[in-house]
């Protein structure tokens, strides 16, 4: 099956995701989720271990806050970048959404959620730009995808292309009064991409990914949304990356069995630098709560 994308392509969305389930499973919390968590009220050093799965959760329902998804009102969920299922799961098991559609462009994600089998939800190996649903969503949530979908190669202009284009077809899948809730990583206080660290994740990590900035998500979405709640917190990402190393250390000889010393090395250094990133302001976390407009708006470019 081919999947074509303007963004990250799926060579180098594989040559992240598909290290292995398993290497991911040693040092993410339990339900696999790959973005950062929430948080507020929770000390990162809790000894008992459980609370980066309670971050997760947190997140998790905040996001569905945001979209409106009440527990028992039986919406229709579609998560775009659905990662390892960790928001379609726990949509369904709570009762806050009936189904749940995950896309994925990742074949060892899609394969890993194919073998659940979950009751009530769907994963699609598909890229947003392929995406056409036959009924419209409540809600639409995309934690951690949107990093994805310009090139290190783009101009801003074509960033602000795509990034319509996505918005654009978010208000297409959603039913008039549909909610849509984002959370990805942008750029903050550095200008973009450059420095030792971006280069090294940009070469690699994440090969091809461009992260935003807010100005463009914002230029982007107004035709298409209006913006509820934003919420910035850097801490959060970093405090997850902090999380996510110490497991990682613990795990350090089957790590390194299952992708060899030198692939431990680099994601050591990856959670590492990305989590100094966060704390000297580079790059912050953004969640959008957004709500579909009925009509798009004409602005002026
Ligand atoms: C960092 S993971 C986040 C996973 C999940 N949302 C979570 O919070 O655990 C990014 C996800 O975005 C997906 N992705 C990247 N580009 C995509 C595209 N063009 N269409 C659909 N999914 C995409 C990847 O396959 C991956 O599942």
């Amino acid at each position: 099956m081919t999947i074509t994308t303007a963004g990250t392509g799926v060579t180098d969305i594989e040559f992240h995701y598909d290290l292995g389930n398993e290497f991911y499973a040693l040092w993410l919390d339990e339900t696999l989720a790959y973005t950062a968590a929430m948080w507020t009220g929770i000390p990162g050093d809790e000894p008992d271990g459980t609370a980066l799965l309670r971050a997760q959760r947190a997140k998790l329902d905040h996001h569905l806050d945001l979209v409106g998804a009440e527990r028992g009102g039986g919406a229709r969920l579609l998560d775009v970048g659905c990662g390892w299922g960790a928001m379609l799961s726990h949509a369904v098991q709570e009762d806050r959404a009936a189904s749940a559609t995950g896309l994925t462009i990742s074949r060892a994600q899609h394969a890993y959620l194919d073998a659940l089998a979950l009751p009530g939800v769907e994963a699609r190996l598909e890229s947003w730009e392929d995406h056409r649903p036959e009924r419209p969503y409540d809600a639409v949530v995309a934690m951690g995808s949107f990093e994805h979908f310009a090139t290190a190669g783009m101009s801003r202009a074509e960033r602000l292309g795509v990034y319509a284009r996505y918005f654009e077809r978010c208000h297409g899948w959603l039913r008039p009064g549909g909610r849509m809730s984002l959370q990805t990583i942008a750029y903050d206080g550095a200008a973009d991409g450059g420095g030792p660290v971006g280069s090294f994740v940009g070469s690699d990590i994440f090969p091809g990914a461009r992260l935003p900035r807010l100005s463009e998500i914002a230029a982007a979405v107004d035709p298409y949304f209006s913006v509820v709640v934003l919420h910035a917190s850097a801490e959060d990402y970093a405090c997850t990356l902090k999380a996510w190393s110490a497991r990682l250390l613990r795990a350090r000889a089957e790590a390194e069995r299952l992708v060899g010393p030198e692939g431990y090395r680099r994601y050591r250094l990856y959670l590492r630098a990305c989590e100094v990133t966060f704390l000297r302001g580079a790059a912050t976390l953004y969640r959008i709560g957004l709500r579909r407009r009925d009509e798009p708006l004409r602005l002026p470019v």
